[in-house]
C-alpha cells in the first residue's frame, strides 16, 4: 500500500499509462478517443474518488515522503518540478488539516497533473476554494505564470483573496483580487481571485489567456451567465494553448449539483473530463416545514428567529433572505429586540463562569434591558442605522414601520442571552463582512441574516438553524419589451437543499423553512434555471461577435441560449446598424458594446457623446428600463378612475404646454417629471410629488438610483468622459428636445408606427374607434395610443414607441413622434430609397445640384414623403 500510495486509488500508471510519450490531447481528431485515455476517463467519471481515511498525522507525513520521492515520480507524472514551500501558522495548518479536500490533496493533484480538464464537485465548506488555490501554488503552479480563480460573485472574490493571504501567511501583493472598479493586483500576483465578467473582459485583448497556468472557475454550479460563457471559451482556448506547447489547464469547481451540463455535452468538451467528488461528513439537518405560508416572509423570518432564540439551545442562525434591504431591515428588528451591548452585556457574559453567577447576571441583565426596552427609540425622521449607516441610504421610513404585532414581540421583555446580529450582503464593506469569520463575543448567540451569498460562496462557521425565506431574487428578462429587472421568485429544490445543509456542517442541525411542504413540493423547480436562458440576448450576443465569435449559434455554450432569441437578436442588431450586413461588428458596434446596457440604450448613449444631452440620455435609459413608471388609476370606482386619469392627463399636459416640443413625446414629458422629481425630493416631498402628477414613487426612486449608477458606469468605463452627475438637471429645452427625439429614433429604430388613415379604416365601421389606431412597423395588428398618453393630442404621422403590452388591445407605451425624414437618416436599414433619375445631370464642379429622393419604409413599404437632397 505504502508503495502504491503515489500514484492514487484510480490512477495506476501501468493501467493508464502515463508516460510522458503519451500525449493526452495529441490526436487533432476529436471524435477519435485515444484507448487508454477513454479507460481513464471512464474510471474517473464511473467511481468517482472517495475521500481516504488517512488521520491527520498520516497526510503530513505522506506530504514529506513524497517531497523525497518527487525525481523518481516526476518522471512517470507529469508534475511541475518545484514544491514550493508555505510556510503557515501552526492554528491555520490545524483547522486546514480538519477540512476534507486536504485528505484528498494527493488525488486530486494527480488527476490535474494528468488532465488538462477537471472538474471538482464538493459540498459546501469542503474547502475547495480556498484550498485549491493553495494546493497548486505549492505544486508550482504560480512559478512562471498566475493561477486565476473567478468567482460569479463580487464579495467571494473579495473575501477568499483575503483568507488565502491570510493562511498562506502571503500579502496582498501575492494574494490577490480584481472585480469591476477595485482591487489590488501587482507585478507579484500570483494567485488572482476575479469576477467572472473580469476574466471575460481579459479574454477580449488576450484570447489565450497567457497570464495564467490554470483557471479555476469556482461556484459552477451557479451557471451564472459569465461563469457559462468562459466554460465555452475556456474548452476552445485549452486546446489552442496545448497545440502551442504551452498548456494551460482548467479546474470547474461546483457544489454537489447537476453537473450532467458539463460532463455530457459533447459540443463543450468532446471528451468528458474527470470528475473528483470531494466527500464531506454533513451531519443530519432536521427539516420542518410551515403549515402555512405567509406572504409577508421578512416578519415571518422575524417571528421564527425569536422563538430559536428564546426556546433552543445554542447554535448559531443563519437566515435567508434575498436583498440588501430586507436584509438590514431584519437586522434592525432583531437589534431592536435583543440589544447587544459592549459595555452592559459582553463584560458581565465575560466574567460570568459558573451558573450561579451566570444566573444573578443574567437577573443583573433582565432588570436593566428591561429598562431599556419599554422606551422606544425609534424617531423615523432622524433615523440612521446602527451600524451600516454609510452605506444604506435607501432605507425608507415606510420600511421601518412595525405592525402591531411585531410591536408587541419588540416591546416583550426579552430574557436569555444577547443575540450578535450579523447583515451579511453582496455590496457588504470587506470589513463588516469579515466579522461573520470573527469569534463571537462571549455569551452571545450568533445570528447572521444573509442574501443567498451564504447558500454557497461563504461558509459561516458555528450555524446550527436555518431560516429559510425560500424566497431569491432574480435577475429577469422580459422578452417582449427588452427590460430587465429583479423579481423575487420562490428559490429552487437544489438551493433550498444546500441553505438547509448549511446547519449541518459541525453537528445535527435544524432547518425552518417558511413555507409549506406543499409548496415546496408542487411549485419549486428542481434546479434554477442557467442565467444564459433568461438573460438579454441582444448584449450577449453583440459581446460575443465583439470577441470574434463569428458564429454565436454555434457556440460551445453548456446550456444554448433559446434560439428563437438568438435568430432575433441578429436582425435586432443589424438593424440597430452594430453588426453589418455580413454580420461583423460595425465601428458603431464596438462602441456600443463597451456600455453596461442593452445594445439599443448602449447605441443611443454612445450616440449622445459629442451632444450635451448626455445627462439627459443617461435618464431617459434609466426611465425607458424601469417598468411601470405611470400609476395605474385607483380601481375604486369608474367616475374615480376617470377623475384622476384625467387629473393626471392634464398636469402632463400642461408640462407638455410649456413647450411644443414637449407635445411630441411621452418620453419627453417623462424627463421633465423626473427633472421636477429630484427638486421635490430635495425638498423631502417626493412621495406627493409622485401622488400628484401620478407617478409610482417607488419606480421613480429606482430611476433615480439607475441614473447615478449609469453616469458611473459610463465615466469609469472610460468611454472618454467626464459626466458630472448633478443630482438637479434643468429641463430640457427645445433644442435638446429634438435632438433626444432623434436619439430615440436611433435606438428604437425597428419600434416605428404609422398612423392610420381614416379611409383605411373597413367599411361600415365606427371611424371613432380607430381615432387612435396605427400600424406597427413589424406587426399585423393594429396597436394603440393608449388614453394617458399625451400624444393623444397630436396624433403625429410617424411615431416611435417604447414597448407594446396587451390589455384588452395592443398598446404602445412610451410614444414619441418622429420626422418621417429622418427615417433614411437613423434607420437606413429598413429604408429602400431611390432617385429618381440614373444618369446624373450635367453640372460643374462647384454645382450643387438638389434632387428629389422618393422611397419606402420597412417590410409593409410605408410610403416616404419625397425629400430633397443635395447631388451627388
Ligand atoms: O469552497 P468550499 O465551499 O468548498 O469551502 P471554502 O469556502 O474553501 O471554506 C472552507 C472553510 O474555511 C469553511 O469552513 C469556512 O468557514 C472557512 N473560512 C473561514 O474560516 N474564514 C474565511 N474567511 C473563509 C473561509
Ligand atoms: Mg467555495
Amino acid at each position: 500500500k505504502q508503495d502504491n500510495k503515489y500514484t492514487g486509488r484510480n490512477l495506476d500508471p501501468n493501467v493508464v499509462g502515463f508516460d510522458s510519450s503519451s500525449d493526452e490531447c495529441s490526436s487533432d481528431n476529436e471524435n477519435e478517443i485515444p484507448l487508454k485515455k477513454m479507460k481513464l476517463e471512464n474510471d474517473a467519471m464511473a467511481q468517482p474518488l472517495k475521500p481516504t481515511e488517512i488521520c491527520e498525522k498520516t497526510v503530513i507525513e505522506q506530504k514529506l515522503i513524497d517531497r523525497k520521492e518527487i525525481p523518481k515520480k516526476e518522471e512517470i507524472v507529469k508534475k511541475p518540478a518545484i514544491y514550493v514551500d508555505v510556510i503557515r501558522d501552526p492554528e491555520i495548518q490545524k483547522a486546514r488539516l480538519k477540512l476534507p479536500i486536504l485528505a484528498e490533496e494527493q488525488q486530486i493533484m494527480e488527476i490535474i497533473n494528468a488532465n488538462d480538464i477537471v472538474i471538482i464537485s464538493g459540498e459546501t465548506g469542503s474547502g475547495k476554494t480556498t484550498q485549491l488555490p493553495q494546493f497548486l501554488f505549492e505544486a508550482g503552479y504560480a512559478e512562471a505564470k498566475q493561477i486565476a480563480v473567478t468567482e460569479p460573485r463580487r464579495i467571494a472574490a473579495i473575501a477568499m483573496s483575503e483568507r488565502v493571504a491570510k493562511e498562506m501567511n502571503m500579502s496582498n501583493r501575492e494574494i490577490s483580487f480584481l472585480v469591476r472598479f477595485q482591487g489590488n493586483v501587482t507585478e507579484d500576483t500570483k494567485i488572482k481571485f476575479m469576477t467572472d465578467g473580469v476574466l471575460l473582459k481579459e479574454i477580449e485583448s488576450d484570447f489565450l489567456l497567457t497570464n495564467y497556468s490554470i483557471v479555476i472557475l469556482d461556484e459552477a454550479h451557479e451557471r451564472s451567465l459569465y461563469t457559462d460563457i468562459l466554460i465555452g471559451f475556456l474548452s476552445r482556448i485549452v486546446k489552442l494553448r496545448k497545440k502551442r506547447n504551452n498548456a494551460l489547464k482548467l479546474i470547474v469547481m461546483s457544489a454537489t449539483l447537476r453537473l450532467e451540463d458539463f460532463t455530457t455535452n459533447s459540443r463543450l468538451f468532446s471528451i468528458p473530463p474527470p470528475v473528483v467528488n470531494v466527500e464531506s461528513r454533513q451531519f443530519p439537518v432536521t427539516v420542518h416545514f410551515n403549515r402555512r405560508t405567509e406572504e409577508d416572509y421578512v416578519k415571518e423570518a422575524f417571528k421564527k428567529t425569536v422563538k430559536i432564540h428564546t426556546t433552543l439551545p445554542d447554535g448559531g442562525i443563519l437566515i435567508f433572505l434575498t436583498g440588501e434591504q430586507e436584509v438590514n431591515h431584519l437586522v434592525y428588528k432583531l437589534k431592536k429586540k435583543f440589544p447587544y451591548s459592549d459595555k452592559s452585556f459582553r463584560n458581565k457574559a465575560e466574567l460570568t463562569t459558573t451558573t450561579s453567577e451566570k444566573i444573578s447576571a443574567e437577573h443583573k441583565m433582565k432588570g436593566k434591558k428591561a429598562k431599556k426596552m419599554i422606551i422606544p427609540e425609534i424617531n423615523l425622521n432622524d433615523y440612521s442605522l446602527p451600524e451600516d449607516s454609510e452605506e444604506h441610504s435607501e432605507l425608507e421610513a415606510s420600511d421601518l414601520e412595525f405592525d402591531k404585532e411585531e410591536e408587541d414581540c419588540i416591546e416583550s421583555v426579552c430574557h436569555g442571552q444577547p443575540l450578535w446580529v450579523l447583515p451579511l450582503y453582496s455590496l457588504l464593506s470587506m470589513q463588516k463582512q469579515n466579522k461573520i469569520f470573527q469569534p463571537v463575543p462571549l455569551g452571545c448567540r450568533l445570528c447572521v441574516v444573509s442574501t443567498n451569498v451564504a447558500e454557497t460562496s461563504l461558509t459561516i462557521p458555528g450555524i446550527k438553524y436555518v431560516v429559510d425565506s425560500g424566497k431569491t431574487k432574480m435577475k429577469l428578462y422580459d422578452k417582449v419589451t427588452g427590460v430587465t429587472r429583479f423579481e423575487v421568485h420562490w428559490t429552487s429544490k437544489a438551493s433550498a437543499d444546500q441553505r438547509s445543509g448549511r446547519a449541518g456542517r459541525t453537528g445535527p442541525g435544524h432547518c425552518y423553512r417558511l413555507y409549506s411542504s406543499a409548496v415546496f413540493n408542487d411549485t419549486f423547480e428542481n434546479f434554477s434555471e442557467p442565467e444564459i436562458r433568461r438573460a438579454p440576448v441582444d448584449e450577449l450576443y453583440l459581446r460575443l461577435r465583439n470577441m470574434s465569435i463569428k458564429d454565436v449559434i454555434n457556440f460551445p455554450f453548456p446550456t444554448p441560449p433559446d434560439l428563437m432569441q438568438l435568430k432575433m437578436s441578429e436582425t435586432r442588431l443589424k438593424i440597430l446598424g452594430v453588426l453589418d450586413e455580413e454580420n461583423k461588428v460595425t465601428r458603431l458596434g464596438s462602441v456600443v458594446a463597451k456600455y453596461p446596457v442593452q445594445p439599443r440604450f448602449g447605441k443611443m448613449l454612445a450616440l449622445s457623446r459629442n451632444y450635451d444631452i448626455m445627462p439627459y440620455t443617461i435618464y431617459l435609459v434609466a426611465a425607458l428600463s424601469v417598468p411601470q413608471v405611470l400609476l395605474n388609476a385607483p380601481t375604486a370606482s369608474t367616475s374615480d378612475v376617470a377623475a384622476v386619469t384625467k387629473r393626471w392627463f392634464d398636469i402632463r399636459f400642461t408640462w407638455a404646454n410649456a413647450g411644443h416640443s414637449y407635445l411630441l413625446g411621452d418620453n419627453m414629458v417623462l424627463l421633465k417629471a423626473l427633472c421636477g422629481a429630484e427638486v421635490a425630493y430635495s425638498q423631502g416631498k417626493l412621495e406627493q410629488y409622485c401622488d400628484d402628477c401620478g407617478l409610482r414613487s417607488k419606480a421613480v426612486s429606482e430611476i433615480r438610483k439607475l441614473r447615478l449608477q449609469l453616469s458611473k458606469e459610463v465615466a469609469l468605463n472610460q468611454i472618454d468622459m467626464d459626466i458630472v452627475v448633478e443630482p438637479q438637471l434643468a429641463p430640457p429645452n427645445e433644442a435638446h428636445a429634438k435632438l433626444l427625439r432623434q436619439i430615440l429614433l436611433c435606438g428604437l429604430g425597428d419600434q416605428i408606427a404609422k398612423k392610420m388613415t381614416l379611409d383605411e379604416v373597413p367599411q361600415g365601421e365606427n371611424k371613432t374607434k380607430y381615432k387612435y389606431a396605427y400600424h406597427a412597423n413589424n406587426m399585423e395588428d393594429l396597436v394603440f395610443l393608449h388614453r394617458s398618453s399625451i400624444m393623444k393630442r397630436t396624433l403625429p404621422e410617424f411615431v416611435v414607441y417604447q414597448e407594446l403590452y396587451e390589455s384588452n388591445k395592443i398598446y404602445m407605451r412610451g410614444v414619441t413622434a418622429i420626422e418621417p425624414e429622418w427615417l433614411p437618416e437613423y434607420v437606413p436599414s429598413l429604408c429602400n430609397l431611390s432617385a429618381p433619375f440614373t444618369d446624373p445631370p450635367p453640372c460643374f464642379e462647384d454645382d450643387i445640384v438638389m434632387c428629389t429622393l422618393t422611397g419606402t419604409f420597412g417590410s409593409q413599404a410605408w410610403k416616404l414623403p419625397e425629400m430633397k437632397v443635395e447631388y451627388p
